[in-house]
């Protein structure tokens, strides 16, 4: 979906662009030719990401949870970007019965409040173009009852199906991403220990980002990458609701091992 009609390169925005999936992100349509919007709350690091790459590139230093760094990032998409890509996102290291209710409030911030105000403020301009699109890095997980932060991934995923029905007829694509295992520093920064996990379910993330890239071409609406997490998926959507509740209290038995507490 390259913006052929205009002698401009298109531009995106894309969140969490200093690491993971985010700078995978950026590395692609760097090579594409778009005009890059990276948006971190590291400006140093995000700094650094952007002169790796051969596009024109701004970084914009904002913390998600941050109303005013929120506002400010949501103002740059209403004046008009071919692509956004809501791809921040973190977990947490502990089950939430024993999280703190604020780290939940900035959870639902990044992944739910985030996602909605920057969608919200990009469409107009894309509808009013007929073209360009949103790809919402949602998760594997948010077809499953496991955290809230599988609750906010559920989120993603259908508002970004409402999104994209919303919105084709208008000649604009929103794509939702559910990846699975995927090496980034995703875990490491939620001190999660993910080595009982096995190597067959773990992506790259350019190979995650490709895949995404080129769902939201084909106009998809649900992208998943790899066949493992398809399986996955499909199970969740076959399987009856009770079955998947009792397989996730199993798995909750047995966490990821975040230093000794449960990954509810
Ligand atoms: N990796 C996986 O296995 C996996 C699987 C399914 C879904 N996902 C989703 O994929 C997306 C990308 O994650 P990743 O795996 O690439 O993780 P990552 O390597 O940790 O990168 C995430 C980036 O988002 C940034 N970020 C986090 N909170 C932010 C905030 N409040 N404001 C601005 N930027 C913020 C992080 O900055 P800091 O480093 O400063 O926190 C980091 O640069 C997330 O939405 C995640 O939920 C990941």
């Amino acid at each position: 979906m390259s913006d052929e009609r205009s002698p401009y390169p298109p531009t995106a925005l894309v969140t969490g662009a200093a690491a993971g999936m985010g700078a995978a992100f950026a590395r692609a349509l760097a090579r594409e030719g778009y005009r890059l919007i990276l948006v971190d709350r590291d400006g140093e690091r995000l700094r650094v990401t952007a002169d790796t790459l051969p596009a024109d590139c701004e970084t914009v230093t904002a913390d998600l949870t941050a109303e005013a760094d929120l506002a400010r990032v949501e103002e740059r998409c209403r004046e008009g970007v071919h692509l956004l890509v809501n791809n921040a996102g973190f977990g947490h290291p502990t089950g939430f019965i024993t999280t703190p209710v604020a780290a939940e409030i900035a959870m639902s911030r990044v992944h739910v409040e985030a996602v909605l105000r920057l969608t919200l403020a990009a469409l107009p301009s894309m509808i009013e173009r007929r073209r360009g699109g949103v790809i919402n890095t949602a998760s594997a997980l948010g077809f499953f009852p496991s955290s809230t932060y599988s609750a906010t991934k559920a989120w993603v995923i259908n508002f970004s199906r409402s999104a994209a029905v919303k919105v084709r007829a208008d000649g604009v694509a929103v794509t939702v991403l559910c990846p699975g295992f995927t090496r980034t520093e995703f875990h490491d920064s939620a001190g999660m220990d993910m080595s009982k996990i096995p190597r067959f379910l773990w992506l790259e993330a350019d190979a995650v980002v490709a895949t995404a890239l080129r769902d939201w071409r084909r106009r998809r609406a649900v992208s998943v990458p790899g066949w493992q997490n398809q399986v996955i998926v499909a199970l969740a959507r076959l399987l009856p609701m009770r079955l998947i509740d009792r397989i996730i209290a199993g798995a909750g038995k047995r966490p990821l091992a975040v230093r000794g507490e449960t990954a509810d």
